[in-house]
């Protein structure tokens, strides 16, 4: 049966992840996947990860199932983290949650939800759009269609070409929108634009799902949650998807939500039950282990204070990194302007180089980015960032 099966090619992002390990040059720079490093290159359990982690194996009676839907103390406290705590879309009920294995489990229960109720739907992605949204989005059959977004000579974004696309949707369309940290190009949408495109999703009738992977890394847990709170307040229908992965650092944990808005709190029960439906035909149920240790942390106060501190300097070293680079690239290379790095947010953003030059950068300089020439900022550090920056000056000359 499996002859016919050949060998796939690596996964545009993860593949590097193998070729850097096996690279045995003291020189190189990991730039490909989006991990959050410290000074050292470590990617650390986090202070508030450990104490939670002990409570929750002290407390722990049993390893029973939990449920599809997953862990209520861990959901509850994830709309409350997402929302915000008081926030009318919750109180009046009409907020339901189910737990993500991660955020990418999210995004697939998400579209999943799509094609349950409109098998026909087309979603429209930023471009360009992370790398693993095409697979996840299309996996159960939805199509997916480009929207003008990034704007390769600023940096910035294409905001009234944007919003002319949007403006030409028809009524139902999906629009996939980054909360914040966008990814690949670190541009985000001001709280300006956040509004002019809440203005077309509602003159046109659109569907937003939200995908929130880096609350609290790019202006602060409540500044990334902007667009989420705005839209729940002023639109009848939203799905959010949200990561646990880099702001709590549970990457292998898979702790995720799917949030799912609708005009009613019955109608969002009616789409809770078949979303329960369709984790139980697919995974059955989520692991409970970093759902536990979220909940512990959001549950409690010292813990909570704890994480935001641990959250902050994370946030607080991905920016100062992009000041500095930005410094050293504009010496390394004057002639060009790396400028916009500075105003860009999160982990990612696009060098700009050629995907021949992104390789040589990696065979001859055993340097690590994605072939659009993403890089993680988090991987740098001041051990390879003059190195990282005479690499590109080379690379380019
Ligand atoms: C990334 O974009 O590098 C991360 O979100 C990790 C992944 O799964 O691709």
């Amino acid at each position: 049966m499996f002859e016919r099966l050949e060998r796939m090619p690596d996964d545009p992002i993860l593949g590097l992840m193998a070729a850097f390990r096996a690279d045995q040059s003291p020189d190189k720079v990991d730039l490909g996947v989006g991990v959050y490093r410290n000074g050292r290159g470590e990617t650390p359990v986090l202070e508030a990860v450990r104490r939670a982690e002990r409570l929750v194996l002290e407390a722990q009676s049993t390893k029973t199932y939990v449920a599809p839907a997953g862990n209520a103390a861990f959901t509850q406290a994830m709309e409350r983290l997402a929302f915000g705590a008081s926030h009318p879309a919750l109180i009046s009920g009409r907020v339901r949650t189910i737990q993500g294995v991660g955020g990418c489990g999210a995004l697939r229960l998400g579209a999943e939800l799509i094609h349950a109720a409109a098998p026909h739907s087309i979603v429209h992605v930023s471009s360009p759009t992370w790398a693993n949204h095409v697979p996840l989005l299309t996996g159960c059959g939805l199509e997916l269609e480009p929207y003008p977004y990034y704007d390769p000579a600023t940096g910035g974004i294409r905001s009234a070409e944007m919003l002319q696309a949007l403006d030409s949707l028809p009524a139902g369309s999906v629009v996939l929108l980054h909360a914040s940290c966008h990814n690949p190009t670190g541009a985000d949408l001001s709280e300006e634009q956040w509004r002019e495109v809440l203005a077309v999703v509602q003159r046109r009738r659109l569907l937003p799902f939200i995908d929130m992977a880096y609350q609290g890394l790019g202006g602060g847990v409540d500044a990334d949650a902007f667009a989420v709170r705005l839209f729940a307040s002023e639109l009848p229908e939203l799905l959010v998807a949200v990561s646990c992965s880099k702001n709590f650092g549970l990457y292998r944990e898979r702790a995720g939500t799917l949030h799912i808005l609708t005009e009613s709190a019955s109608r969002s029960e009616a789409a809770l039950s078949h979303e329960v439906r369709i984790a139980r035909r697919l995974y059955s149920m989520p692991p409970d282990h970093g759902a536990a240790i979220v909940s512990r942390i959001l549950g409690d106060e010292g813990l909570r204070d704890l994480w935001r501190r641990e959250l902050g300097d994370m946030r607080e070293r991905i920016l100062s990194l992009r000041r500095e680079l930005v410094r050293q690239l504009s010496a390394a290379c004057p002639s060009q302007d790396f400028s916009f790095i500075g105003a860009q947010r999160g982990m990612f953003s696009l060098l700009g180089v050629s995907p021949e030059r992104v390789r040589a950068l990696r065979a001859d300089h055993h340097v690590y980015m994605t072939e659009d020439s993403r890089i993680n900022i988090a991987g740098l550090s001041s051990e390879n960032l003059e190195y990282f920056a005479r690499s590109v000056a080379r690379a380019l000359a």
